[in-house]
C-alpha cells in the first residue's frame, strides 16, 4: 500500500502552511470537484472522477485511476496503479491489491444472506490479488479471492476462488484456461505465450518460470 501525500523531504524545511498547500493542491488537481472523498487516504498521482464518493477511512494507493460513479466504503484498502471503470460499488472488507483492473459495472458482495433492516453479520473478505482483471459487469460472491493475474470474462458470477492466472468464464464461473500477464490467453500445452512467458502448474494456479 502506498502512503498518503505528504511534503518532500528536502534539507530546507518549508513553513507548514506552505507544505500543507502544496499537498493541497497536488490532490485538488486529481479529485473532480463534484467528488466526495472527504476523511479518506488516497496517494499522490490517484485520480478520481465526476461523482465517486469514497468514504471516510478508505485507502487508496497512488496513480490509481477511479473512474465516474465509483462508491468505496470505509473497510476498504486499494493498492497502486489500480484502474477502477465507472459504476463500481467496494463495499467493506474489499481488499485490492496493487495493479488490478476492475471492469466497469462489476459487482462485489459482502454478505452471503442479506436481509433488510437485518444488522450486519461478520462481513466476509474479497480478496484480488494482484494484476488481476475483473470483466465488466462480473459478480463477485463474498469471502472469495481472485488470484494473481486472473482474468475473470465479462458477466461471470465466481461463486468459488479463483486460482492464479486461471482464466473463469460464466455463471457459474469456470475455468476455462489460463492466461499470460500480458492478457492473452494460454493456447498451447507447454503454457507459453506470444510475449516470450512460460509457466508452470502449481497447486495455486500457474507460476511464471521466464
Ligand atoms: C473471456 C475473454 C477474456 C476472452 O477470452 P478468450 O480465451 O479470448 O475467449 P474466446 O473469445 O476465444 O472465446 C472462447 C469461448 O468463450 C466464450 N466467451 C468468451 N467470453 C465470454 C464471456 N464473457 N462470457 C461467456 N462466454 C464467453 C466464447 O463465446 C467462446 O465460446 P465457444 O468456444 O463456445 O464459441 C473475454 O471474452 C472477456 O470476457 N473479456 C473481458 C472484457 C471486459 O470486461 N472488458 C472490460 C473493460 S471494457
Ligand atoms: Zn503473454
Amino acid at each position: 500500500m502506498a502512503s498518503t501525500d505528504t511534503a518532500p523531504h528536502s534539507g530546507r524545511r518549508k513553513p507548514l502552511s506552505t507544505r500543507n498547500k502544496r499537498a493541497d493542491k497536488i490532490q485538488k488537481k486529481q479529485i473532480h470537484p463534484s467528488a466526495q472523498t472527504e476523511g479518506a487516504i488516497i496517494g499522490s498521482g490517484t485520480r478520481v472522477w465526476q461523482f465517486c464518493i469514497i468514504l471516510p477511512h478508505a485507502r487508496i494507493g497512488c496513480d490509481c485511476n477511479i473512474c465516474a460513479h465509483v462508491l468505496i466504503e470505509s473497510d476498504v484498502a486499494i493498492g497502486d496503479r489500480v484502474t477502477i471503470k465507472s459504476g463500481v460499488q467496494l463495499w467493506d472488507g474489499t481488499r485490492i491489491e496493487d495493479d488490478v483492473f476492475i471492469g466497469p459495472n462489476a459487482t462485489f458482495t459482502n454478505d452471503r444472506a442479506p436481509r433488510s433492516r437485518k444488522t450486519r453479520r461478520h462481513l466476509l473478505v474479497t480478496r484480488v490479488q494482484r494484476y488481476a482483471t475483473i470483466g465488466a459487469n462480473a459478480t463477485i460472491l463474498p469471502g472469495l479471492g481472485i488470484g494473481k493475474a486472473a482474468m475473470v470474462s465479462a458477466g461471470a458470477v465466481v461463486t468459488r476462488d479463483v486460482p492464479d492466472y486461471a482464466l473463469v468464464i460464466g455463471n457459474p464461473a469456470r475455468r476455462k484456461g489460463w492466461v499470460c500477464l500480458c492478457g492473452e490467453t494460454l493456447r498451447d500445452a507447454a503454457l507459453s505465450c506470444q510475449c516470450g512467458k512460460r509457466y508452470e502448474r502449481r497447486a495455486r494456479g500457474l507460476i511464471p518460470v521466464s
